[in-house]
């Protein structure tokens, strides 16, 4: 069987990535690999177990003992903790928040990656090809990946989208306030040790904040098309 091609997708939170990967892996008919799922899986059983979040050695063992799967769905994939459908209890505040330490956390980063280059190489192997979504994946998933994509687009955009969703969702908040918090997660980001956003030399860096996600991803896809490769 041919190898599969494999769609890094990096850049910070809020630049739109994962409805642009969904997407994108429709169009191509390839497996979507949401990695950040997958530290947020972790985080909640985490959150759940009341595991000390800066002891490395508890996490690990989570990690480890963890089942994880990444179900594709006709309109939204489904995300399940030890056969448990957590889709919706990944996505809280509550687990955003403490997926920083979980992303910190090198033993958990070595778990989750090994697993992810096996999903990326044998999970895919039916579809042709995968995209993965997250922070490390052009980087240390798959620094030999034959896409690399970084979505970028500036804090101030991010965070007015972020504002305007929660606004329409009835949080009250300020722009103010939805700005520090983006820029706190892009200091995360770009600062862990290990596993943190970067650019590579072979990276395609794109600032969509004027696209529709389905504009963003037909430019990817068409970008493919335009630069195949076996
Ligand atoms: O993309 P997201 O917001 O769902 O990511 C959740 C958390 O996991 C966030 O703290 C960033 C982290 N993450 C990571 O460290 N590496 C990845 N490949 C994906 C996400």
């Amino acid at each position: 069987m041919k190898k599969p091609i494999i769609v890094a997708m990096d850049g910070p939170a809020g630049a739109g990535k994962s409805t642009v990967a969904k997407t994108l892996a429709k169009k191509l008919g390839y497996l979507h690999i949401d990695t950040g799922a997958m530290y947020r899986s972790v985080t909640l059983a985490a959150l759940r177990t009341k595991a000390d979040l800066k002891n490395d050695d508890q996490l690990e063992h989570l990690a480890k003992s963890s089942k994880i799967e990444l179900k594709p769905g006709e309109v939204e994939n489904k995300v399940f903790l030890n056969g448990e459908d957590v889709s919706k209890d990944i996505r809280t505040p509550e687990v955003t928040q403490a997926s920083a330490f979980i992303a910190n956390c090198v033993p958990v980063r070595k778990i989750l990656v090994a697993r992810q280059q096996q999903m990326g190489r044998e999970d895919s192997a039916s579809y042709g090809g995968a995209v993965l979504e997250g922070r490390d994946i052009g980087t240390d998933v798959f620094p030999d990946a034959q896409y690399k994509f970084f979505l970028d687009a500036s804090v101030e955009t991010r965070a007015k989208r972020r504002y305007n969703d929660l606004v329409k969702a009835g949080t009250q908040t300020t722009l103010e306030a939805v700005l520090a918090d983006v820029q706190a997660r892009d200091d995360r980001d770009y600062n862990r040790a290990v596993g943190g956003l970067r650019k590579t030399a072979d990276s395609i860096v794109m600032d969509h904040s004027d696209l529709t996600v389905e504009q963003s991803a037909e430019e990817l896809f068409q970008y493919i098309q335009k630069h195949p490769k076996n």
